[in-house]
C-alpha cells in the first residue's frame, strides 16, 4: 500500500485527507506545526523547519515515498509568513523530496493545493515572478502597501510554479505527477477566521453556490485519492477546480483560452 506525506495533516482538509487514506489502508506522514501530534514536527515558515520536514518525512518513510499533498497553509496578511508556509513549504519540501518520490516512479504523484485564484482578479504577478525567480526578499518588498494580497499572491505563484515544473524532465522524466486542487470555500478553521473578518468575510459569504453549499472535506479527500492513484496517471500539470461551480460561474470563457505561439504572438 502506499505511503504519502501530507503537511498541515492536522486539521481541515490535511486531517479529513489523512483519516480517509488510512482508512484505505495507506501509510501516513504527517508534517505539522510542533505540538499538532503529527509524525513531523516542522514549522514551514522557515527554512531550518523546511529542512527537518524533508529530513523528518525520509526517516519516516524507510525508504518508501509515493505521494505527498501539500496541503500546509495560512491565510494572514504578512507575505513573509504566508510565501514561506505556502510557497517554500511546498517548494522547498517537494525539491528536497524529489529523489526519495523518484524511487517510487512512474506511480509518484504529488497534490499542491491553490485556491481562489480561478476567481480573485487583478493578483500582483511581479512579487509571484519574484518568488519563481527564488528572490524572497524581493518578493516581500513588492508587497508593500498590498499586504492583503498575501495569500492570493502565494496561491497564484504555486499554481505557476506547478504549471511551468509538472511536465519537466526533473518531475514527469522521473515519473513522478505534479497535480493541483482549488478547492472553493471548505468549512475548516482556516476559512472560519476568514468568515470572522470583517474584510474578507463579506465576500466570502456573497460568493455564488450553484450546488447550493461549500465544498465538504469529503469531497477533497476523494478527489486527493483519485489524484495520488494510478487511475491518474495521465494526468500532469493540471488545477483541479472543486469548488462547485463557482469559478465558471464568473469566468467560463476564460478556459480554454485562445493563445498564439513564437512568431505568430
Ligand atoms: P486549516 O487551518 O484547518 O489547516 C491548515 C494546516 O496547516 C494546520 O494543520 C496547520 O497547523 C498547518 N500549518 C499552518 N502553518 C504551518 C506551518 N508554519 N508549518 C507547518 N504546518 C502549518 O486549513 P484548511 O482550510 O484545511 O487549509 C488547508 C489548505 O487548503 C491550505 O493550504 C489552504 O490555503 C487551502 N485552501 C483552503 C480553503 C478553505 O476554504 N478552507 C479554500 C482553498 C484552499
Amino acid at each position: 500500500m502506499p505511503t504519502v506525506a501530507i503537511t498541515g495533516s492536522q486539521s481541515g482538509m490535511g486531517f479529513t485527507v489523512r483519516q480517509y487514506l488510512e482508512s484505505r489502508g495507506q501509510t501516513i506522514i504527517g508534517v505539522d506545526l510542533p505540538g499538532k501530534g503529527a509524525e513531523v514536527d516542522a514549522d514551514l515558515s522557515t527554512a531550518e523547519g523546511r529542512k527537518a520536514a524533508v529530513q523528518g518525512v525520509i526517516e519516516c518513510s524507510q525508504g518508501q515515498l509515493d505521494g505527498v499533498f501539500a496541503n500546509a497553509g495560512v491565510d494572514i496578511d504578512k507575505p513573509e509568513l504566508t510565501f514561506g508556509v505556502n510557497y517554500l513549504g511546498v517548494v522547498d519540501v517537494l525539491e528536497g523530496l524529489l529523489p526519495l518520490l523518484a524511487g517510487s516512479a512512474p506511480s509518484a504523484a504529488v497534490v499542491n493545493i491553490s485556491n481562489s485564484i480561478s476567481i480573485t482578479p487583478g493578483i500582483p504577478t511581479e512579487p509571484a515572478e519574484a518568488l519563481l525567480a527564488g528572490d524572497l526578499d524581493r518578493a516581500i518588498d513588492l508587497m508593500a502597501g498590498r499586504e492583503r494580497w498575501s495569500y492570493q499572491t502565494s496561491k497564484f505563484t504555486i499554481a505557476r510554479w506547478l504549471r511551468r515544473q509538472a511536465a519537466s524532465d526533473r518531475w514527469a522524466g522521473s515519473g513522478i505527477r505534479l497535480n493541483a486542487i482549488c478547492p472553493g470555500p471548505v468549512l475548516t478553521p482556516l476559512l472560519e477566521h476568514d468568515l470572522a473578518d470583517p474584510v474578507k468575510g463579506t465576500p466570502i459569504r456573497g460568493l455564488p453556490r450553484p450546488l447550493g453549499e461549500f465544498t465538504s472535506c469529503e469531497q477533497v479527500a476523494y478527489l486527493v485519492e483519485f489524484l495520488l492513484s494510478g487511475r491518474a496517471r495521465f494526468l500532469v500539470g493540471q488545477l483541479i477546480m472543486i469548488d462547485g461551480g463557482i469559478e465558471t460561474s464568473f469566468r467560463a470563457d476564460h478556459h480554454p483560452s485562445v493563445w498564439k505561439r513564437g512568431a505568430e504572438a
